[in-house]
């Protein structure tokens, strides 16, 4: 279990990894949104060089891409189960934490992983700085914003919050305006309600966020906070996500 304030680690077995691909749906639509931004922005002028999916698990946004016509990506992840579920698609085991793996990437694209890295915003710079001229970037990230009923229910309850720290969005809209030009980048706001807080935390452990899924709760904390979290219709429980996306080019000088 992950100690209250640590960073989680993302860390899956097969079975888990497969959990991961049939309950990750907002991921998912997400990761299409993005391939379709994509292609009604920068899709005709890409240029020769290295294509990624940073962080790409299974792959989601990669295959997404192809099916908007991009050629294939390589979909680098530290996690060999996902990559093992990413169809059809050249993978590279690889710890991001070590930087990138390629020199002067003409595509760099990443979808709910870039908040896993121990410093988003520096990963971030490195990733605009690596692209060659011409090259694009394509970015999903959930942000601080996210959570709302739920952090507001852990301080109504007097428990503490166990959810993974978010990076913020002007933070991370900031360093890529420093470095690229922007052809989108926007504030989604998706909720997603759940019978319970318990069932919430269920499928957080099932994607494989056993740190934010409440584990480190007692039971007493837990019964807290379900009475807190503001219920809507039906008695659900409302789980807010903001999630930046950013659909960006390296400007040739
Ligand atoms: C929420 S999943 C997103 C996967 C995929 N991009 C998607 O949208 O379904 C986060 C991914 O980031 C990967 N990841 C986390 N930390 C990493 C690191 N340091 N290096 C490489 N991959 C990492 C995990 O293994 C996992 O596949």
């Amino acid at each position: 279990m992950t100690g209250l304030g640590t960073r989680p680690q993302w860390v899956m077995g097969p079975g888990e990894a497969a959990a991961y691909v049939r309950e990750a749906r907002l991921q998912q639509s997400v990761a299409w949104r993005l391939a379709g931004l994509w292609r009604s922005t920068m899709a005709n002028r890409l240029c020769p060089g290295a294509r990624l999916d940073l962080g790409g698990g299974a792959g989601a946004l990669a295959m997404a891409l192809v099916q908007q016509g991009c050629p294939p990506l390589e979909v680098v992840d530290r996690s060999a189960s996902l990559l093992s579920l990413a169809p059809g698609l050249p993978v590279r085991l690889w710890d991001l934490e070590w930087g990138l793996p390629v020199a002067g990437p003409a595509l760099l694209a990443s979808s709910f992983a870039l908040h896993w890295l121990a410093q988003p915003l520096e990963h971030l710079g490195q990733w605009c700085q690596a692209l060659r001229p011409g090259g694009q970037l394509l970015l999903a990230v959930p942000t601080s914003g996210s959570f709302t009923s739920w952090r507001q229910a852990s301080h109504q309850a007097g428990v503490p919050w166990t959810g993974q720290p978010l990076p913020s969005a002007q933070g991370l809209q900031a360093v890529i305006s420093s470095q690229l030009q922007l052809h989108h980048c926007c504030l989604l706001h998706l909720n997603q309600y759940w019978p319970s807080a318990l069932a919430f935390f269920h499928h957080l452990k099932r994607l494989g966020l056993a740190a934010g899924s409440g584990e480190q709760l007692s039971p007493s904390a837990l019964r807290r906070l379900s009475r807190c979290w503001p219920k809507h219709s039906q008695g659900d429980v409302a789980v807010e996500w903001e999630v930046l996306t950013v659909v960006g080019e390296k400007v040739v000088s």
